[in-house]
């Protein structure tokens, strides 16, 4: 390759594990001239800081993050300071005050530095890591916080050359209460943003109306702190998946029993009787002008006073400039990115990249996809990437197998070795670093981290895991034998 078309600057959108662990390993090559980390938030932690006050947030039944969480208008002829931004942008967390990790920290953590504990840790654990993980690999330095990415641009070349990007940046300057605006480019850029800013509630018939004449009564877990608030209320939560679970569970010690839990799914948690104090529904079909509630088997509830809405969240990529990029980045309909290759690597877009977005084990998978970006923009990669009509012809047959199936397309699953095959994918790719030691080696996935996430879990699972609970040393967590139904790691 040229001199004049090898990657030397690389950004990177997000300072959570993903871009924790991109920096890490981008750094480890020793090849990039230019490495930055562009963080909206005031620290590096991502999904793991914890808000204690969140604003509330508006509820759009319905809403895709493209009507929720549009563009912000640029200002003409940056760099230039402008007030500060008033737009709604989603970046504060869910995270809620009990919340503990539910993946054993073995299989969770990167591969060179432990949690200081384990096997389930509070939420200021992996807080701390992520910091502490900038800090120790040294590309804190690379760290550009309170800075948010708000265009991404591609520049074409006429000649030769390979593309490259334009990034519009927005930093706020809390002194001077006010956003500094200016643009910078760079040959690469792997977003590493995260897919839980923006909560997602479903439409339901009536609900818009029920939301104007009840001001307040319908919230999204995304900023759900502590049941305290919920004493002696009527709830009902819906969704069935981890957030929905544990706000359900908690609000029992507080709220008016039984909580209500509207499911649209079995979770692997549950039994065929609600746990004590939960009463399950089923999915609400429609909210009357009264307020009362009515559910698709013809039941309803009167004077509930707060709807949790536990229904996760929408990918959003605001900053990514459809019209000069030619294409849209995600696909709202069928739920996924649009022309990648391995959930990491684009099939028109040489030199973007995408970290974190599968749902399977996290940091550690992470680790697998930043290390295999790094060696594909140093060019040393061990394997080289297909053709681009072999990386379409993944795609497509990933898309239709999964729709086929039911299931979504970036759940990788665990029980049927699909997350093996694919983490192994990127370790063919990635291979050894040099002999000099440049460049981070991809880690086996030993038998002790696999041994984990078989038979560490966090919840047991009724009918399955509890007569092993007596054995175990806290009742909080436990230690089973092999289980069925949903994918082992379908909850994260
Ligand atoms: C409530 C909750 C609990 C969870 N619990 C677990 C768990 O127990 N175990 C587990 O393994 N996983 C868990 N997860 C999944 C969790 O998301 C991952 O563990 C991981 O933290 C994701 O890291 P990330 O870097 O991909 O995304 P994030 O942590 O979301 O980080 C993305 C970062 O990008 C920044 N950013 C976004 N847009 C821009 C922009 N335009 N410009 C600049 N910066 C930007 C954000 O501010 C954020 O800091 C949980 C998720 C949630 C929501
Ligand atoms: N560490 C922890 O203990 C912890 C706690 C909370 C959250 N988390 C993490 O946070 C992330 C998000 O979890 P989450 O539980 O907030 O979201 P989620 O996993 O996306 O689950 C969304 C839930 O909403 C339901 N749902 C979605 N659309 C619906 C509709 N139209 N009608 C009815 N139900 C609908 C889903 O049902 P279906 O299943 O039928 O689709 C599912 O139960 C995950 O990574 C999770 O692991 C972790």
């Amino acid at each position: 390759m040229s001199e004049d078309n090898r990657i030397k600057s690389v950004a990177i959108i997000g300072a959570g594990a993903a871009g924790a662990i991109t920096a890490a390993a981008f750094a480890a090559e020793k090849y990039f001239e230019r490495i930055q980390v562009y963080e909206r938030r005031e620290s590096a932690g991502g999904t793991w800081i914890y808000d204690s006050s969140p604003l509330q947030l508006l509820i759009t039944p319905g809403g895709l993050p493209s009507d929720v969480d549009p563009p912000l208008t640029i200002p003409n002829c940056l760099p230039r300071i402008a007030s500060p931004n008033k737009q709604e942008r989603f970046s504060q967390t869910p995270i809620y005050s009990s919340l503990t990790t539910n993946v054993p920290d073995i299989a969770m953590s990167f591969s060179d530095l432990a949690f200081p504990y384990g096997p389930f840790v509070p939420h200021h654990i992996p807080k701390q890591y992520i910091e502490s993980y900038f800090s120790n690999h040294g590309t804190d330095s690379l760290l550009m916080l309170n800075t948010t990415v708000e265009d991404v641009s591609i520049i074409k070349s006429s000649s030769k050359l390979r593309e490259r990007w334009k990034l519009t940046l927005r930093k706020y300057d809390a002194a001077r209460h006010i956003d500094v605006w200016w643009e910078d480019n760079f040959d690469a850029v792997v977003l590493a943003n995260g897919h839980y800013s923006v909560p997602f509630v479903p439409e339901v018939k009536g609900l818009q109306l029920y939301l104007k004449r009840f001001l307040n009564r319908v919230v999204h877990s995304k900023i759900y702190r502590t049941p305290a608030v919920y004493k002696d209320k009527r709830v009902i939560v819906i969704g069935n998946s981890a957030s929905g679970h544990d706000v359900a569970a908690e609000l029992v010690s507080t709220a008016c029993l039984p909580v209500y839990q509207s499911r649209r799914s079995a979770s692997r948690w549950d039994g065929s009787e609600p746990p004590p104090g939960i009463a399950w529904k089923p999915v609400i079909r429609e909210y009357l002008p009264s307020g009362r509630i009515v559910f698709e088997d013809d039941t309803y509830l009167d004077d509930i006073d707060t709807v949790i809405y536990c229904t996760g969240y929408k990918p959003s990529f605001p900053f990514w400039n459809v019209q000069n990029n030619g294409r849209n980045i995600w696909d709202y309909k069928k739920n996924k990115l649009i022309k990648t290759y391995l959930h990491t690597f684009f099939q028109d877009f040489s030199t973007l990249g995408i970290v974190g977005i599968p749902r399977v084990l996290t940091f550690r998978s992470f680790e697998y996809q930043a290390i295999a970006l790094a060696r594909i923009f140093s060019n040393r990669e061990f394997g080289k990437l297909p053709s681009v009509e072999e990386m379409e012809k993944w795609d497509s047959t990933r898309e239709k197998t999964r729709s086929r199936e039911g299931k979504k397309y970036h759940d990788i699953e665990w029980e049927t070795g699909e997350t093996l095959d694919w983490l192994g994918s990127l370790y063919r790719i990635a291979g050894l670093g040099l002999l000099t030691g440049e460049g981070r080696v991809p880690p086996v996935l030993g038998g002790e981290v696999r041994w984990a996430i078989e038979h560490l879990r966090k919840y047991p699972e009724p009918g399955k895991d509890e007569k092993s609970n007596d054995e175990q040393p806290e009742d909080v967590w436990v230690l089973v034998e092999r289980a069925a139904a949903k994918d082992l790691l379908s909850f994260i």
